[in-house]
């Protein structure tokens, strides 16, 4: 796909179908990409023409289709890879997306690091699915779980960071940007920290990969996890990157085909990376589908997005600012991609409802990060979220309801 460095927008749109229908006889305006973007048809149409043709079981067969299939799926791990900008190309596990990956890591390097009486760092700006598996994982093992507090701007709390690195967590995992503030977190700075004590960091990548250039090794991060669903890929597939040195010492996290070297009924020996984390039949068609989506975001430009996205979200910020009693959560400047607010008492969930029939999509509620509500004192906010295909004009729609739903509900 030839790089263009223009960035047009409407030729943008033009390759998502889903944009182009009414809701309730409104266009939609769908500003709900933290949840999950749209797709573009060149990945519909991969996804369709892997199972209209391409159909059959990888890394297995003899035959044409297995063969070409297993040429296919290897392909797509050596793109993540450059993506990524990964040292090896088996420094990438296929998974079923963040929730997948980061289940696998508290499972795994769990297993591999945490014993009774030592403990794992998360941020109080979690997505449960970054939180909820390493307190399970302390809670089995005795183990002891540390939340690092965000502050009233809603950035990490740097310098309680630091004095926690002092109990010498064994495992630390942070998001990149919070879904729910849209704050860009300090990682580089994190990390840096952690490996002063030779900790291993995980980075939540679910809502910064399709948003920023990720380079794993520029950030020395020790594994970075993300979803194709969040960013124009197929649901189903996901990413687990590490370096090779800890998914050599893991042990695996599931049992069964392919991730065996030998079996026999007194033993199992166990295949090589990245096998040894791919049990069972994989997404075949998913993973294609998110080989196609990097390249759909490349042929844009991540830095070209990047730049429209933080536009949007600077205009955003500005419109949402005329608003009566209108209060964001998490107003650091260093946002992206995201905005909660909120709008005097008035429920998150009945202003959804009122602008979803204005053909308004937005996310209400606790966004699964019950913990940042606790720190604001809240049950939940309203979120907009931006992709690559969002306009100014949108935003304008989007304020214009927000105004008149405040007035019906005030
Ligand atoms: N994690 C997704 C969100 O924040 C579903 O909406």
């Amino acid at each position: 796909m030839e790089n263009s460095k223009r960035f047009d927008i409407q030729n943008i749109r033009s390759q998502f179908p889903a944009l182009h229908q009414q809701v309730y006889n409104k266009p939609l305006v769908y500003l709900d990409n933290a949840a999950t973007t749209q797709k573009p048809q060149i990945v519909i149409d991969r996804l369709k023409t892997w199972y209209e043709m391409e159909n059959s079981n990888i890394h297995r067969g003899v035959h044409y289709l297995s063969q070409q299939g297993t040429v296919a799926f290897e392909s797509a791990r050596k793109t993540v890879s450059t993506f990524l900008n990964t040292k090896f190309t088996h420094e990438i596990i296929f998974t079923k997306g963040t929730t997948d990956s980061i289940n696998l890591l508290a499972s795994s390097l769990g297993k591999l690091l945490v014993n009774e009486g030592d403990a794992v760092l998360v941020s109080g700006m979690e997505h449960h699915s970054n939180f909820v598996p390493w307190q399970q994982l302390c809670i089995e093992r005795k183990a002891n779980f540390l939340v690092v507090g965000i502050t009233g701007t809603g950035e990490i709390d740097i310098e309680q960071y630091k004095l926690l690195l002092e109990k010498r967590p064994k495992i630390i995992s942070i998001a990149h940007i919070s879904n729910v503030l849209g704050i860009i977190n300090p990682i580089e700075e994190m990390i840096r920290l952690a490996h002063n004590y030779d900790i291993p960091v995980v980075i939540d990548g679910a809502q910064s990969v399709c948003h920023q250039k990720i380079d794993v090794q520029q950030l020395d991060c020790d594994f970075f996890a993300f979803s194709g669903h969040k960013m124009y890929a197929p649901m189903g597939v996901g990413v687990l990157y590490g370096k090779e040195k800890w998914l050599n010492a893991m042990p695996p996290y599931q049992f069964g085909g392919e991730m065996v070297s030998q079996v026999s009924r007194q033993e199992t020996t166990f295949n090589e990376l990245p096998f040894k984390f791919e049990a069972g039949t994989p997404n075949i068609g998913a993973v294609l589908g998110l080989e196609t989506a990097i390249q759909f975001i490349e042929s844009v430009g991540i830095e070209q997005i990047a730049v429209h996205e933080e536009k949007l979200i600077r205009y955003a910020l500005k419109k949402l600012q005329e608003i009566d009693r209108l209060r964001f959560i998490g107003n650091a400047l260093k946002q992206a991609s995201v905005i909660s607010f909120l709008i005097g008492d008035i429920h998150p969930y009945d202003l959804g409802m009122i602008i979803d029939k204005l053909g308004i999509a937005i996310r209400t509620g606790h966004h699964c990060a019950q913990p940042v509500m606790e720190y604001f004192g809240i049950h939940g906010t309203m979120r907009v979220s931006f992709a690559m295909y969002n306009t100014f004009e949108e935003i304008d729609t989007f304020v214009a309801a927000v105004k008149k739903a405040a007035l019906m509900l005030e």
